[in-house]
């Protein structure tokens, strides 16, 4: 691996919830390695201490493969950047203490990212989208934003559940398992009838909580068919998601919108907001599935930018922040990105 004098390789580490992943990254934008490794509960949702424990367990695997996919060795490292948040803080730990220990160990720079931010950075390169308004949609986080005077600043978000954790909780309910979103967008593409739920938008902000008891109510009922229960819900959440980003859209003026987070696998969700962004003459893009979930490639190329930047932290100072909210962060580094996209 050859790279220039201003281009650096930082190695990034993710462990907010239910994966480990281990990416390296350069400052102009290569991916050189993204390894993941998730744990799947056999049954229920995640126990924070049970994911850590298997965080921790497959961790030197993940490690050294994702060394081995680069080619290079630690000596050619010029920082390891870890997502110190927001995240289950028994995971979190996992990763800090493997970043803090490379890092003391190899005399290199310790950088925090946001993990939220990290989403939006691997899209924006991913999708070569400079300034899009940003839909965030993942098991933990439901997030409208778009960056604005040095912050993705934050145009909708929910007040109670995230839309993944909602869609877990109704596909574990009904039997589909766990994480259940792609189950339940399959069970929706075959049903027909609408069958009313609540739809509840406030302002630019969204609530789950009571759809998803409603709709869990319906299935105990028996009175519809599972197909259209399915249906009824994903069309009441992903319109409610499509509301509160064309109001975004024609509020900030952004001419691009840009879907990141594990729901963005959903080609039901991706349908509504493509026919909003057409409707607005807005360019649309939707992150890959490899870089839609949480993995390590996105942790080490945010941390690539912010070490370019001059961000970094002191390993007695690098504390975990399990409710890192994605508009506490500056982003100096915005507008370096334009140069690798366009
Ligand atoms: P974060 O820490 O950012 O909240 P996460 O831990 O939830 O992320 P992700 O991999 O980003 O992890 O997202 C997982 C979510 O994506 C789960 O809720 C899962 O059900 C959902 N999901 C995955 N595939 C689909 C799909 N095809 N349709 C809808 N949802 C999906
Ligand atoms: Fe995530």
């Amino acid at each position: 691996m050859s790279v220039d004098n201003e281009e650096i390789i930082v190695l990034g580490i993710e462990s907010t919830a239910h994966t480990f992943g281990v990416g390296l990254a350069t400052s102009k934008g290569k991916i050189l390695a993204n390894v993941n490794e998730s744990y799947r509960p056999k049954e229920g949702g995640i126990h924070p201490r049970e994911s850590a424990e298997y965080l921790s367990a497959v961790a030197p695997k993940v490690l050294f493969k994702a060394m081995e996919d680069a080619g290079i060795t630690f000596r050619e490292i010029h920082g390891v950047a870890v997502a110190l948040g927001p995240g289950l803080g028994p995971c979190l730990r996992v990763g800090a203490s493997i970043a803090r220990a490379l890092s003391i160990k190899f005399k290199i720079p310790l950088i925090p990212v946001n993990h939220g931010v990290a989403h939006i950075e691997i899209g924006r390169l991913t999708e070569k989208m400079f300034d899009p308004l940003v839909v965030y949609l993942s098991g933990g986080n439901t997030l409208i934003a778009a960056f604005s005077q040095e912050r993705y600043r934050i145009f909708g978000e929910t007040l109670d559940i995230a839309i993944g954790n909602c869609i877990d909780v109704f596909a574990r309910e009904i039997g589909l398992g766990f994480p259940g979103g792609r189950a339940v967008d399959e069970l929706a593409s075959r049903g027909s009838r609408y069958v009313e739920l609540p739809y509840v938008v406030k302002g630019q902000d969204l609530s789950f909580a009571g759809i998803l008891t409603a709709a869990l109510r319906l299935f105990r009922e028996g009175r519809y068919p599972v197909e259209d229960i399915a249906y009824s819900f994903v069309e009441t959440l992903y319109s409610m998601v499509a509301e509160v980003a064309e109001r975004g859209l024609v509020h900030t003026g952004k001419r691009e919108l840009l879907l990141v987070g594990g729901v963005a696998r959903s080609p039901l969700l991706r349908k509504k907001l493509e026919t909003i962004s057409r409707d607005h003459n807005v360019k649309f893009r939707c992150v890959k599935p490899e870089f839609a979930g949480d993995n390590g490639a996105m942790i080490a190329y945010t941390g690539a930018l912010a070490l370019k930047a001059g961000v970094k932290t002191k390993v007695e100072e690098s504390y975990i922040k399990p409710r890192w909210r994605v508009d506490e962060v500056d982003i100096p580094w915005f507008h370096m990105v334009r140069k690798m996209i366009i």
